[in-house]
């Protein structure tokens, strides 16, 4: 069992981040999810939080316990940081230690040993643009793990890379790296 921090952001794919974080949760691991403002458009924190049966957090600048720091606390707490989907923003958020947001925060709170994994999810376009590409390069550089998209009919229509990976593939990923680390 782990506890796995599961970051959601503002992707047409944020939906399957309730298949994900159920998956999570039966395999046993402590699933605490956090939500960009932008996803929270996307798919409701409600949801999340009955399937993770935790606490779902979406600004960093409340604090639901006064006696910690969250985005601190929830940094050391966390056995693996998890960003599915991840957005073309906060990629590039990621890439230039922004902390502007709860996940962003989060994930430059976390102690340089802690396993990362980002799962991209956008249009064909965002992704292979070398911006993005930049971004997801300086992200391998500082530690993280890339699950890349896949090749399908898009929502916005068009055929091509950026579907979120399969859950499943995911989910290996996960056990794989929770199993290297340990
Ligand atoms: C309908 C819709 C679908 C979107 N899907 C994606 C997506 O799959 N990937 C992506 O990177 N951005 C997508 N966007 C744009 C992001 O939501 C937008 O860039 C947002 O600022 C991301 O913020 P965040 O990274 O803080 O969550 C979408 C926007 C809309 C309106």
């Amino acid at each position: 069992m782990a506890r796995i921090t599961l970051a959601v952001t503002g992707s047409i794919a944020a939906y399957k981040a309730a298949d994900l974080t159920s998956q999570l949760g039966k395999l046993g691991h402590a699933v605490t999810v956090l939500m960009t403002p932008a996803a929270t458009q996307f798919i409701t924190p409600l949801t999340l939080q009955s399937l993770s049966k935790n606490l779902v957090y979406t600004d960093v600048m409340t604090e639901e316990n006064p006696s910690t720091i969250k985005h601190i606390d929830l940094a050391k707490q966390t056995d693996l940081f998890l960003v599915a989907p991840a957005s073309a923003q906060t990629i590039a958020k990621l890439a230039h230690g922004f902390a502007d947001n709860i996940v962003t925060a989060i994930a430059l709170a976390l102690p340089t040993t802690t396993p990362r994994l980002l799962a991209p999810a956008m249009n064909t376009n965002m992704y292979l643009n070398p911006a993005t590409q930049t971004n997801l390069k300086q992200l391998q550089r500082y530690g993280f793990q890339l699950i890349p998209p896949r090749e399908d009919l898009l929502a916005c229509g068009d055929v091509g890379i950026g579907a979120l990976a399969d859950i499943h593939l995911i989910l290996e990923k996960v056990s794989k790296t929770l199993h290297e680390t340990n």
